[in-house]
């Protein structure tokens, strides 16, 4: 009797904690890659995504964008997608194809451990950035623009595996992608959020929130505990 009881009790702790450890955890502890063979695996994506991960844009080429300090969940995610080719590139796929899980896994937490980077502003039309700024953190109600900080976190620097950190990205990358979402060339967002929001942008819209976005500091800033 004593042991049945034990033992239900045992399993309901499991239950619970799987329950608990389920929803919003991303790729969890259990899943956590290996920084250091993340790093070896990582090797033959410098050429595009650079040494510190921070990207580059060539002019007139396609943009790589900035992997330092992204989510690893987020680019789990990424990784599986374009394996699936639930979200294709000509560029990416061959090398998303390369990985199996628990490669994909380490150069995830590789990534995710180096140290976010920003962009040093190329686009100071000040009319330009304040329509960014506005539509980043107050959206444009009118035409059911959905402030990107509502998902993306109060300064744009991501919210768990969800959401991105879109704050410092490179906005050529920023662009593209919000052209993609509007055009279903990228259509891996769940539900539809990002479709239905760039669906509503304009090309004025598109790269005047990249803009503003891409000089934004890569980290969130500290609050005070009430405000
Ligand atoms: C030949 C250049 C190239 C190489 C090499 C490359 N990538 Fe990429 N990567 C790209 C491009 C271009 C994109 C953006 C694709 C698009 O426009 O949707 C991208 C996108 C990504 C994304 C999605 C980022 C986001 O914010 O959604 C991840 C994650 C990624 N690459 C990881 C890797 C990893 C890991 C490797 C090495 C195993 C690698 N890449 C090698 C060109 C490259
Ligand atoms: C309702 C929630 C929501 C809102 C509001 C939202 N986004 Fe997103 N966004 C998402 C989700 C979810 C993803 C990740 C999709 C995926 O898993 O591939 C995403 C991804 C993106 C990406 C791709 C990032 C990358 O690294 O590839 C860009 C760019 C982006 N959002 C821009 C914006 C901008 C700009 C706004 C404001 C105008 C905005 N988002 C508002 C939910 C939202």
């Amino acid at each position: 009797m004593r042991i049945t009881k034990e033992k239900r009790g045992y399993g309901g702790l499991l239950a619970c904690l799987l329950a608990a450890g389920s929803p919003m955890a991303g790729a969890g502890a259990a899943l956590a890659g290996d920084v250091q063979a993340g790093k070896a695996a990582a090797a033959v994506c410098v050429a595009c995504h650079q040494a510190d991960g921070s990207g580059m844009a060539v002019p007139g080429g396609e943009p790589w964008p900035a992997l330092a300090g992204l989510d690893a969940g987020y680019i789990v995610k990424q990784l599986d997608d374009f394996r699936s080719g639930a979200r294709t590139s000509v560029s990416m796929q061959p090398f998303a194809q390369m990985l199996n899980e628990t490669q994909a896994r380490d150069v995830a937490a590789y990534y995710a451990s180096l140290p976010p980077t920003s962009h040093a502003a190329e686009n100071t039309d000040p009319a330009l950035l304040l329509h960014g700024e506005r539509l980043a953190l107050h959206g444009d109600w009118d035409r059911y623009v959905v402030r990107c900080a509502s998902c993306h976190g109060p300064d744009n620097t991501g919210v768990g595996s969800e959401f991105p950190r879109l704050a410092g990205q490179l906005p050529e990358y920023l662009g593209k992608q919000l052209e993609a979402y509007r055009e279903g060339a990228r259509a891996n967002d769940p539900q539809d959020l990002m479709g239905a929001i760039a669906r509503r942008m304009n090309d004025h819209d598109i790269s005047a929130v990249s803009a503003w976005l891409g000089m934004q500091a890569p980290e969130a800033r500290k609050r005070e505990g009430r405000e």
